[in-house]
């Protein structure tokens, strides 16, 4: 059963959102847009320094960080191709939570496994449409997610466990984010080598006709 926690700062967790099932039906989705559009490691801007995830993304706009820097990109950076459509499921998942009047154009997904996989505070804010919020999804081995208010010192912390959902809207959309560690073998969703897939939806470009 669902259980919803609310956050006055507008972040919300869904907990047990997607059943068992569903969680498998979200893998199999991934593994099909990860056969078009291949998971790659990305490297930080600047340093150069690899994500200790990897990474890939479906629809019109990836999400991707290199050398010079983080931005969005219509093509994958090694195939040169389209990202892979945005699943179905996924556009209704955003349709019924985002309280948005336009689809998301990015779907991230990152790939946490093996030791040290993790993903450090950071803002999402390389999106025009930051009045849209980020929905997210968990799927795998359970997870310690970090957040921390712009202008807070204290952070708060969730488990995030396979078939959770977060919210980050209002206040919270700007927050400081992240995720600590993962808990490997705490789901058999992903097989014997265990691991933790996110997926995050989010809205980059205004709807048509803001400035
Ligand atoms: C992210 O903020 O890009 C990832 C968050 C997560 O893995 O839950
Ligand atoms: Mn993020």
């Amino acid at each position: 059963m669902e259980q919803v926690i609310r956050e006055s700062d507008g972040f919300r967790l869904y907990r047990g959102h997607f059943s068992p099932v569903e969680q498998q039906e979200l893998v199999a989705q991934v593994r099909e847009i990860a056969s078009h559009s291949p998971f790659y490691r990305p490297v930080m801007p600047n340093s150069g320094r690899p994500f200790s995830v990897l990474m890939t993304c479906a629809g019109p706009l990836g999400w991707v960080s290199d050398i010079r820097g983080y931005r969005y990109e219509a093509r994958h950076p090694s195939s040169g191709a389209p990202w892979a459509p945005i699943p179905p499921g996924l556009l209704r998942l955003w349709e019924g939570l985002a309280e948005y009047p336009a689809p998301p154009e990015c779907c991230l997904v990152n790939f946490y496994r093996g030791k040290g996989a993790r993903m450090g505070l950071h803002q999402d804010r390389d999106e025009d449409a930051m009045d849209a919020p980020v929905v997210s999804v968990s799927l795998g081995d359970m997870a310690t997610f970090r957040l921390r208010m712009e202008k807070e010192k204290h952070s708060r912390s969730w488990r995030l466990c396979s078939g959770d959902v977060v919210v980050l809207a209002g206040e919270s959309r700007r927050a400081f984010h992240g995720i600590d560690r993962i808990f490997p073998s705490s789901s058999n969703l992903l097989g014997e080598k265990g691991g933790r897939i996110n997926l995050t939806l989010r809205r980059v470009r205004l709807p048509s006709g803001e400035v």
